[in-house]
């Protein structure tokens, strides 16, 4: 497969071009850098031998866009460059609404103009509505959510349905990411972002590393075992392998079809913080703050789906997962 990785500087767009070419298949990048460095080509390299095609571009410059897809003619187009930040989506909706649905919608026109047919979506969990149940499985009545950013997903979605509706050759692979985390095995490729990260991996290290006095955890009175909230999170690798089957299911494949990427398996922001504890060989600071209005005590996806027609399933643990990432801190410095 020729992959074309919109968004591919990015934590989950350069540990899928590892994954793709880990594959044996071939990858062009394009991304405009605002959340990531071109570091990533270059460790990209050193883990695979391969010096990658990148061109320095944004998604919504539809004529470059277009110039790069004729220049690469891939067969299936990643598509995961986006703004991501739930709360800054709050302050900034133009930006969020203009990058990722205005981004989208130029995308999917340069792809149609030509003749591009496959396409792997980067949506989240965050279209599931608070009242979900958990385990989520993708037949939910329902999709909606209280932010911007979960809303452009949600359009998102709705246009590549209406799409596909209307173009039945197209193939359209929408994947609803739980939370990434970790790094590549080899320590040299994980998460650098330019903007202030408030996911809760990035703030634990920094805990880890003296840069901030505690990790707050919000909410210690949730009705879970141990009263933190309980996520989904998988190695960033396992979700990595997940968007290279979509790609090679979108190969054979033609309509809509949407795919929880998830581990399926819950994990309290407290067994987080212990796990990378151990990771770290060290005691990190921490105190129990008030609740986060919007925040749900427990949110886990039902993979299901995924592992019956992509043939996928996240294997790695979370002391894994702290591991790699922690790896990864050493190397960066
Ligand atoms: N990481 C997560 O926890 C998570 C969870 C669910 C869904 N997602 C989705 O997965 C996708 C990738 O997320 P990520 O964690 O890798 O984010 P990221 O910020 O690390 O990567 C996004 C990449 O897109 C690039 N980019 C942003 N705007 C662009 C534009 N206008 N033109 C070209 N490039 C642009 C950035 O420079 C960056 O390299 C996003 O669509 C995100 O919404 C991520």
């Amino acid at each position: 497969m020729k992959a074309f990785i919109t968004g591919g500087c990015g934590f989950v767009g350069a540990h899928t071009a590892a994954a793709l070419l880990e594959a044996g298949h071939q990858v062009f990048i394009y991304d405009n850098l605002s959340n990531s460095y071109q570091d990533a080509l270059e460790a990209l390299q050193d883990i695979s031998g391969i010096r990658l095609p990148f061109v320095h571009g944004d998604i919504r410059d539809g004529e470059r866009l277009l110039q790069a897809l004729k220049t690469s003619g891939p067969d299936v187009v990643f598509h995961f460059a986006a703004l991501k930040s739930i709360s800054e989506s709050f302050e900034k909706p133009l930006d969020y609404y203009d990058v990722n649905v205005s981004g989208t919608v130029t995308l999917l026109k340069a792809m149609q103009s030509c003749g591009l047919k496959r396409l792997v979506f980067s949506s989240s969990v965050a279209v599931y509505p608070e009242n979900s149940p958990s385990p989520c499985s993708e037949s939910v009545s329902s999709v909606g959510a209280p932010h911007p950013y979960g809303e452009t997903k949600v359009i998102i979605e709705r246009l590549l349905t209406r799409l596909g509706e209307s173009k039945p050759d197209l193939s359209s692979v929408i994947l609803r990411f739980c939370n990434p985390a970790g790094a590549h095995p080899s320590g040299l490729l994980g998460e650098k972002t330019r903007q202030p990260q408030g996911n809760l991996f990035p703030r634990i290290w920094q805990a880890a590393r003296g840069e901030i006095p505690r990790f707050e955890i919000f909410g210690g009175d949730y009705a879970t075992p141990d009263g933190t909230a309980v996520r989904d999170y998988l190695h960033i690798m396992d979700l990595a392998e997940g968007c290279v089957k979509a790609g090679e299911y979108s190969l054979r494949h033609q309509g809509t079809e949407t795919f929880n990427l998830g581990s399926g398996r819950g994990a309290s922001v407290l067994s987080v913080l212990r796990s990378c504890e151990r990771a770290a060989g060290r005691k990190i600071n921490f105190q129990i703050v008030s609740r986060r209005t919007g925040d749900r005590p427990e949110f886990i996806a039902d993979p299901g789906k995924a592992e019956k027609i992509l043939h996928w399933k996240a294997r790695k643990n979370l002391d894994e997962i702290c591991e790699d990432a922690w790896r990864y801190e050493l190397h960066r410095g």
